[in-house]
Parts: C-alpha cells; sequence; structure tokens
C-alpha cells in the first residue's frame, strides 16, 4: 500500500516536472504592434537595423534609456519616433501589397518593393521635391552643379 503510494508521488512529481518543461517560453519581446510575435532575435536585429541604417540614426533616435535600470528600455513606447516609425511601417506593408503586388509583405522573407531605405535613403526626413518644383526636362541633363571658382 505504502509503496504504491510513493510510486503514485513519483509520478505526479514527473507529471508536474515534465510540465514545467514544455510550458512554451515566454515571449521575447513584450511590446510588438504591428511586427510578428514569433520574430526572432536575428530577425530583430535585422530589421532594427535596417531602421537604423535607413534612416542615419542610432536606436537611441527611436528607444528610450532608462536612469534606472541604467540600460536601454527598447519596449517602452515614451520616445514619439518609435510611435512614428510604426506608422511607416504599416504604410510601407500597404504600398508593397496594394501597389507594388507583394502579398505576404508582412513575412519577414517577402521580397519587398519598398522598404524605409527607399524613402529614407539614409535620412531622417527624406528629399521631397513638391511636384511644382521644376526639374530638368525629359532627356536633357540637369541644372549644372555651383561653381566652384568664383
Ligand atoms: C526608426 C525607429 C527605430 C529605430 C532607429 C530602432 N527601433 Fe527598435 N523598435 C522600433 C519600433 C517601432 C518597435 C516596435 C515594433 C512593433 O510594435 O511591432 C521596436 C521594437 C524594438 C524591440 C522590441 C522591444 C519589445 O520588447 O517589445 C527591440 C529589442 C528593439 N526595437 C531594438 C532596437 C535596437 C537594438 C535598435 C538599434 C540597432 C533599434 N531598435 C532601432 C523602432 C525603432
Ligand atoms: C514612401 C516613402 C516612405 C517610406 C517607405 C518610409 N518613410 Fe518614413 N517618412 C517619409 C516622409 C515623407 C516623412 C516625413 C518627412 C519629414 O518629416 O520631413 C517620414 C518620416 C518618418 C519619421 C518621422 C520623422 C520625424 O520628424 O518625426 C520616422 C521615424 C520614419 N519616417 C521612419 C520610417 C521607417 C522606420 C520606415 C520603414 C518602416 C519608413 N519611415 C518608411 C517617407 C517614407
Amino acid at each position: 500500500m505504502k509503496k504504491s503510494v510513493v510510486v503514485l508521488a513519483a509520478f505526479i512529481c514527473m507529471i508536474i516536472v515534465s510540465f514545467a518543461f514544455t510550458k512554451a517560453d515566454p515571449p521575447r519581446y513584450k511590446n510588438l504592434k504591428i511586427l510578428p510575435k514569433d520574430i526572432t532575435k536575428e530577425q530583430m536585429d535585422s530589421v532594427m537595423h535596417h531602421f537604423a541604417g535607413a534612416l542615419g540614426q542610432k536606436c537611441s533616435y527611436c528607444h528610450m534609456y532608462n536612469q534606472e535600470q541604467k540600460s536601454m528600455d527598447f519596449a517602452s513606447d515614451e520616445n514619439k519616433h518609435k510611435g512614428a516609425a510604426r506608422g511607416m511601417l504599416k504604410m510601407m506593408y500597404k504600398l508593397n501589397r496594394k501597389f507594388f503586388e507583394v502579398k505576404n509583405s508582412k513575412d519577414l522573407n517577402a521580397k519587398l518593393e519598398i522598404t524605409c531605405y527607399t524613402c529614407h535613403h539614409g535620412a531622417e526626413h527624406p528629399a521631397t521635391k513638391g511636384l511644382m518644383t521644376p526639374m530638368p526636362p525629359q532627356g536633357q541633363p540637369g541644372p549644372p552643379p555651383p561653381s566652384t571658382n568664383q
């Protein structure tokens, strides 16, 4: 009788332990609203370096430094540039899907036509010229560069 109780207890322990090990990992990132929740660390690093490089900025352009923790708080939404970047990301997906027929534009491995770099080219503010700004006529060279010897 006693022996069977011990066996039963051991069995229950085994079940509890195996549950503890099979329980799904907690999500790696805490505050993703646009990017896929199952994004890997390598993919996240790649996306974030694209953002930074495309805008010619550092991580701190969009993310906050936490004084108490003495480290970057990447999950925080305090920095308004982070919110702007989320809007841009949505726009980027939509442009690819609606205007360039990239149906799987949210897929991290999709072959995108438009990325942050397409417009930003390493600058915070993309170079924009109004439709009414004079441009060189078609087939003709643009205005000569400003002279340097005057
Ligand atoms: C142009 C703005 C921008 C720049 C620059 C940027 N990020 Fe981000 N980052 C974001 C946005 C937006 C999100 C949230 C994406 C979402 O909601 O799906 C994010 C999310 C993250 C997260 C996930 C945080 C969490 O737990 O939810 C990490 C980690 C991160 N960024 C790291 C970095 C690193 C490291 C750099 C520098 C190499 C960097 N970021 C540069 C905009 C930026
Ligand atoms: C279709 C062109 C286009 C694409 C694609 C694009 N952007 Fe932008 N972005 C703009 C324009 C235009 C502005 C506003 C310019 C200005 O403020 O001078 C802007 C502004 C921003 C700003 C705000 C700057 C500020 O002054 O607050 C951030 C941040 C930003 N973009 C991030 C991104 C990120 C990240 C991506 C890729 C996910 C992206 N953009 C893709 C055109 C684009």
